[in-house]
């Protein structure tokens, strides 16, 4: 087993970014909900307790027994964490006189400390809190302080136990990552072997003891997640493993035929199905949009389940969820509620009934394409934006027709590969059209015109949970405009959606 850091969750909302930068020191690490503590073997070589929401002045507020830890391992404990541990052993934590939010610089650093080595006098950190820490208990020892925030980093004396106020895992506390190397590095002992390669070798080793001689099918969606979970498997078991890749008709041009020939090239066992009738079929005259992905989503279990059938005695499902999906957030209004429940239900279709196998379950999105530029997964590929399951369907606002679909395609792929030819695609979390049920009027020569308004979206973000619209240059914007009204029939008009998530969200239905 890797050597490992364990963080535990208070809930904070930066919690899965300190996993990701102790990551992305080489250094294997998993988030537990503070209140489900695993068992603390060997392999673990230090403990960070995140932020919170909450405040340790609060009733009920979340709470752990530290003592099962101290002097035992080394802890580092983060905003929350740090209060905790102040409160608990005898110091006194008191709402800040004004709420500390933002950049603030630690005027005061003692770079005698492991923690702070090599960090530069006055040096940014980000401070987002509503208590502060007044007092501290005896033999704990402050380390670095800002102008109004004494206490903004902790020692206890004899003992690799430290808190800080701020956040190391946010970029506006520009030597956070140095801190946390640290930590990690030089107070936890870990050797940052954990790579791409590592996993690779480990997983793989796994999936062959796991599945053995069995078979395994994959729905396959163009994804990284999906691409790069199967070609794992079948580095493993080769040809035991057959994928499935549907086309709805609701992907993006010439995108069923490119990514199929991409996963020939990687030499994937896959079948491809062409079932866009039966996805159009089922959407005729469908505008509500939870309508439209239920029936979408049925279509796809009819269409996989027919496909896994035609397998013979296939026993596993392959699948690729990633470790967001599957790591527990921390409710804060206590444990109970985030108690999850598992049923068999009956009458699930064939499929369903398989065991289920998850290569990638405990890697970040950024470790996905890690491990896919390591398995040489073209960049077409690893580097693609997210796309939603259910595709165009819900970019085309009202019912979906064949005809609403091929106008779409057109005007996504302008956009699309514009962004691709200025270099700004990977500037760009998430782009794309949308086609709107309304017409405009314009002119065309001397004729009155009445078409199609489409709207592009383009957005920054880090998981989709929020996000930002992307300033992109109005020259792009204006040539984009007008390829797609000189060059797609039916559309008059193009708007650039300014809008925010939240409140607004990234696809309009
Ligand atoms: P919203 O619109 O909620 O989108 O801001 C956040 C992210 O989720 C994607 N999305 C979906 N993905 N099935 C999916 O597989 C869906 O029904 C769905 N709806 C939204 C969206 O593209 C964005 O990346």
């Amino acid at each position: 087993m890797a050597e490992q850091i364990l963080i535990l969750d208070f809930g904070s909302q930066y919690t899965q970014l300190i996993a990701r930068r102790v990551r992305e020191l080489n250094v294997y690490c998993e988030i537990h909900p503070f209140n489900k503590i695993p068992e603390i073997t060997p392999d673990i070589k230090g403990i960070i307790l995140s932020g919170s929401p909450c405040s340790v002045r609060d009733e009920g507020s979340p709470d752990l027994d530290l003592d099962q830890f101290r002097g035992k391992l080394p802890i580092l404990g983060v905003c929350y964490g740090s209060q905790l541990m102040a409160q608990k052993y005898g110091g006194e934590v008191l709402p800040s006189e004004i709420r500390e939010y933002g950049r603030a610089n630690l005027t005061h650093l003692d770079t005698h400390y492991d923690l702070l080595k090599e960090m530069t006098h006055g040096t940014q950190v980000w401070m987002s809190h509503g208590d502060t820490i007044r007092e501290l208990p005896e033999g704990f020892k402050v380390i670095a302080s800002t102008p109004s925030v004494r206490v903004a980093a902790f020692k206890i004396e004899g003992e690799d136990t430290y808190g800080i106020q701020f956040h190391p895992e946010v970029t506006h506390s520009t030597e956070g990552k140095n801190l946390l190397r640290n930590f990690v590095v030089q107070i936890c002992d870990c050797s940052q072997d954990w790579t791409s390669d590592v996993f690779i070798d480990a997983s793989i080793a796994e999936l062959k003891e796991k599945i053995g001689n069995d078979k395994v099918v994959m729905g396959l969606s163009g994804g990284v997640d999906s691409s790069v979970a199967a070609t794992l498997i079948h580095r493993a078991i080769g040809n035991n493993l057959t994928c499935v890749f549907v086309d709805n008709g609701l992907l993006r041009k010439n995108e069923y035929q490119e990514v199929l020939d991409s996963y020939q090239h990687l030499g994937l066992n896959v079948i491809g199905v062409d079932a866009k009738k039966r996805f159009y079929d089922a959407l005729a005259g469908i505008s509500d949009p939870e309508a439209k992905r239920k029936a979408i989503g049925r279509v796809f279990i009819e269409v996989f389940d027919d496909e896994s059938h035609k397998i013979p005695g296939v026993k596993w499902l392959g699948q690729g969820t990633i470790y967001p999906d599957v790591i527990e957030s921390v409710s804060v209004n206590g444990p109970s509620a985030t108690i999850k429940s598992h049923h068999n239900v009956g009458g699930l279709p064939d499929f369903m009934k398989l065991q289920v196998v998850e290569p990638l379950n405990t890697l970040f999105k950024d470790g996905v394409r890690e491990v896919g530029r390591a398995l040489e997964i073209p960049e077409s590929i690893v580097g693609r934006h997210p796309f939603p399951g259910p595709g165009l369907a819900i970019r085309i606002l009202g019912d979906i027709t064949p005809e609403k679909v091929h106008t779409l395609q057109e005007v996504d792929h302008i956009f699309i590969q514009g962004l691709k030819e200025s270099g700004l695609y990977d500037e760009v979390w998430q782009a794309g059209a949308i086609l709107l049920p309304i017409q405009s009027v314009g002119v065309m020569g001397d004729e009155r015109t009445y078409e199609r308004v489409v709207a592009l979206r383009a957005v920054g973000s880090v998981d989709g949970m929020t996000a930002d619209w992307i300033h992109l240059p109005y020259e792009f914007l204006g040539k984009i405009s007008n390829e797609i009204i000189n060059r797609v029939k039916g559309v008059n008009r193009v708007v650039y959606d300014i809008s925010s998530k939240p409140p607004a969200t990234i696809e309009w239905e």
